[in-house]
């Protein structure tokens, strides 16, 4: 089974960004983790970062036309992208929301989000190993 990770705004400047937010792991290491994660799993995982709400929104419409589940950290977007939301409303398979700090304890834009209702569950504030827990739901789950 093939994986879509796909990372919004701002998130390819992991590891320099507010590392006291969102930890000292570059973007980098954050595509190796994923990857060597999904290879142990036996699951095909590519990992992609946009700065283009745009290309996003593509992005899901690819993974609605292949099936394919989706881990999306959608940054900023999330918490007002109602085109990036009825985008991730058209897969048929599961789709994680995932923040790597806690949106919830920030500040009060943060704790709304347009994609909380749509999409299969929803990981925050565990840092970046979110994103392999993410990823060992999805070896489980992610067939539909
Ligand atoms: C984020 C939280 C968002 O509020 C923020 O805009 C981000 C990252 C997170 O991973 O914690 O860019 O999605």
């Amino acid at each position: 089974m093939k994986v879509l990770v796909l990372n919004g705004p701002n998130l390819n400047r992991l590891g320099t960004r507010e590392p006291s937010v969102y930890g000292s792991t570059s973007y980098s290491e954050l595509v190796g983790r994923c990857e060597r994660e999904g290879a142990a799993l036996g699951l095909e995982v590519e990992v992609r970062q946009t700065n283009h709400e745009g290309e996003l929104v593509e992005w899901l419409h690819e993974a609605a036309d292949a099936g394919r589940p989706v881990v999306l950290n959608a940054g900023a977007w999330t918490h007002y992208s109602i085109a990036m939301r009825d985008a991730a409303s058209q897969l048929a398979a599961p789709v994680l929301e995932l923040h790597i700090s806690n949106v919830h304890k920030r500040e009060s834009f943060r704790q709304h989000s347009v994609l909380s209702d749509i999409v299969t569950g929803v990981i925050a504030g565990l840092g970046v190993d979110g994103y392999l827990l993410a990823l060992r739901w999805m070896a489980e789950h992610g067939e539909y």
